[in-house]
């Protein structure tokens, strides 16, 4: 027997510092109702999903958990993972970018790319906020816009990608590759992108400590975003992604505010390693909640589990492929929701469902009738199922996920309407109405058939009940798509166990339980609250590369041994031209003279520190400030709204310089 032939598809990676909301469940239940559907198609298709766990904001979410980032992101991983198991997502591999795999394959990424000449030293100057030790988004000048006190426009060393150079051959790809992007709008969006000039990009950081080491290049760690795009690689093989036949994907679905970075940045750092390019790259819309797209900052998120709790997981993924054209914006509301459910599932699907199996248990024992002389009103119904199923596949293919929903709705509708009309419950017992009433019970569980297998990637847990009704063979995610036709229900049949499906419910009732639920869940402690005990396990060695230097508010006196601070003495001070807040010191550490930049100029003079003993933190990885090097930092007491810089000191006693502070 031939191979299957492979699909690969892949969902965004997800920010572990935050809990996942419907706009996040959105492009997972897309993609894992591709990866049904595919499969249903006879592809050996497989979806990867996963957690992005690198960078300032983890590192700032863990310190303000009071856990170690190590620990944080495993417990938030642990919680997107277990929410796409009750969603019924099928992922394949769930990649975390603290996994070790992936590190390996991010710096084998970065070996190849600088192997091949696209990638260089320079330095990187943005605005610095010393106290939260990141960089943000500010003009020089203006505070930090999460702490409120002052940025320093700062110089670091960082690697460069020669991103510049792949202008030309990005431009052609697209034009070869016209469905590279889609929709229509986000190419022409990227295409204007490249077409305006690249700039090169910095793919590496050494003001952040919580990421994948840059080998021999410490403390330099990869930027997230060259950092999570290689999650792609890892998930399926990394440096070894020949064995397993999957990459490159054949579908990377995004949000549209992400399309640059997986239409531009990956397929360029692709060409930089000489790696094969994804087949396409499919940029969904936003899930928006009164007009606005639904974020965490903006605080109008609506969570997936109490709408699974209250209506099931099938309504959700139903109504989120259903309402949203995909590729567009879709509002979100609870009365839209309730609204489908009752209306499409309840008195739909799960109406014609029991109806059907009420009659042939009734009228046949519970076995599906042989049809007799099939009337013109049944075969147009034949006929609507049959186009039905090559329209359905048809928008599936092309993720028209609404219309193919659509399609099918109006078939069960046809059915309603032909129920009503042949209305078999009002035939007699003669042979002539009960070979009448067989054809049409046939008939209607035939349709029933077809619905139940075109619905399932969408559905699959309902029409899995559906399937054992009808007494089918086999699981419903085992139905080979491509050979479904009209007319293949076997008379005799036995129906089995009737279970619930949709039950109907009260909307404002159903509303006023999905709402209290989420005033609960946004009230209730994050799953990360507990201090980790000193000795608990790193999740990975990628991450305890990074959790090496990482500082929990709680830790044991071995953590803190890991500091080394020792009695300094400053020998010369004087400030920076263009830096008005540093001061350049050289410092005497006992064992030898150090260089270190401090933010205390507005408040010290050069002139009064000479010769002044001092605490210093003598084991901190150098760094540039300004472009200046700084081999350590001096210890001093944050006072006031300002954080007024204090020295710490030793007044009592002269102390001996190289001292240990323990
Ligand atoms: N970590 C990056 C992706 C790295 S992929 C190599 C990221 N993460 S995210 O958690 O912010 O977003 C992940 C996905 O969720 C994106 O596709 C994003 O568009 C989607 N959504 C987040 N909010 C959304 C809505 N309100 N509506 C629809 N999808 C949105 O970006």
């Amino acid at each position: 027997m031939p191979d299957k032939p492979k699909y690969y598809l892949t969902t965004p990676i997800y920010y572990t510092n935050g809990l996942p909301h419907i706009g996040h469940t959105y492009s997972t239940i897309v993609c894992d109702t591709l990866r049904r559907y595919k499969r249903m198609r006879g592809y050996d298709a497989v979806m990867t999903t996963g957690t992005d766990e690198h960078g300032v904001n983890v590192e700032r979410s863990a310190k303000k958990a009071g856990v170690p980032e190590s620990e944080f992101v495993a417990k938030m991983a642990a919680e997107w993972r277990a929410l796409w198991d009750e969603l019924g997502v099928q992922g394949d591999e769930f990649i975390r970018t603290t996994d070790l795999k992936h590190a390996h394959t991010v710096q084998w990424l970065f070996k190849q790319c600088r192997d091949n000449g696209f990638v260089y030293p320079g330095h990187y100057t943005g605005q610095y906020c010393i106290y939260d030790n990141a960089y943000v988004d500010v003009k020089p000048g203006e505070n930090c816009p999460d702490c409120g006190r002052p940025t320093e426009t700062v110089t670091e060393a960082n690697f460069y990608f020669k991103l510049s150079a792949f202008q030309k051959p990005l431009l052609d790809w697209y034009a070869k590759h016209p469905d590279f992007i889609q929709p229509e709008a986000r190419r022409n969006e990227v295409l204007s992108f490249v077409e305006g000039g690249l700039r090169d990009l910095s793919i590496t950081r050494t003001s952040v400590r919580w990421g994948i080491p840059v080998p021999g290049e410490e403390p330099h760690v990869f930027y997230v975003w060259f950092d999570a795009l290689t999650a792609y690689l890892s998930a399926v093989g990394g440096p070894q992604y020949e064995k397993t036949g999957f990459f490159p994907a054949d579908l990377h679905v995004v949000g549209k505010e992400i399309i640059r970075f997986h239409a531009v940045y990956w397929p360029a750092f692709l060409m930089a390693a000489g790696l094969p390019l994804p087949k396409q790259v499919w940029a969904h819309g936003w899930l928006l909640m009164d007009s606005a797209k639904m974020s965490k900052s903006l605080g109008n998120v609506v969570r997936p589990r109490p709408i699974v709790h209250v209506l099931g997981m099938d309504a959700l993924r139903y109504y989120l492929l259903r309402e949203t054209v995909f590729g567009q914006d879709g509002n979100f509301s609870y009365d839209a929701l309730v609204q489908r459910y009752n209306s499409d599932l309840a008195n739909g699907l799960g109406n014609l469902a029991s109806r059907t199996a009420a009659m042939v248990e009734k009228n046949n024992g519970g076995k599906i009738p042989k049809p007799a002389t099939f009337q013109p009103q049944d075969t147009a119904l034949a006929t609507k199922a049959q186009e039905a199923i090559g329209e359905v596949l048809e928008q599936y293919d092309k993720l028209g996920f609404s219309l193919a929903l659509e399609e099918i709705w109006s078939l069960i509708a046809a059915t309603d309407k032909y129920l009503t009309t042949e209305h078999p419950w009002s035939l007699g017992d003669s042979e002539a109405d009960q070979q009448r009433r067989a054809t049409i019970l046939w008939t209607t569980a035939e349709v029933l058939r077809i619905v139940t297998a075109l619905t399932h990637p969408v559905l699959p847990e309902s029409t899995t009940k559906v399937w054992s009704l009808l007494g089918q063979p086999g699981r419903a995610d085992c139905v080979a798509l491509d050979g479904l036709r009209w007319g293949q229900l076997v008379p005799g049949t036995a129906l089995g166990k009737s279970q619930a499906l949709f039950p109907r419910i009260e909307k404002a009732e159903a509303i006023e339980r999905m709402e209290a639920m989420e005033k609960e869940a946004q009230n209730a402690p994050s799953p990360v609250t507990t201090p980790a005990p000193a000795s608990a396990p790193v999740a990975s060695a990628a991450a305890s590369a990074a959790a090496a230097q990482a500082a929990p508010e709680k830790i044991g006196i071995e953590d803190f041994a890991k500091v080394e601070m020792r009695v300094g003495q400053i020998k010369t001070a004087e400030r920076i031209v263009g830096a008005d807040k540093l001061l350049k010191l050289t410092v005497d550490i006992g064992t030898e003279i150090r260089q270190i930049c401090a933010g205390i100029a507005q408040f010290y003079e050069p002139e009064k520190l000479i010769g002044r003993k001092v605490a210093v933190v003598v084991n901190l990885a150098p760094r540039k400030l300004r472009g200046v090097e700084s081999n350590g930092m001096i210890v001093a007491a944050s006072v006031g709204p300002e954080g007024r810089p204090v020295l710490a000191g030793f007044p009592d006693e002269d102390v001996e310089i190289g001292a240990r502070l323990k």
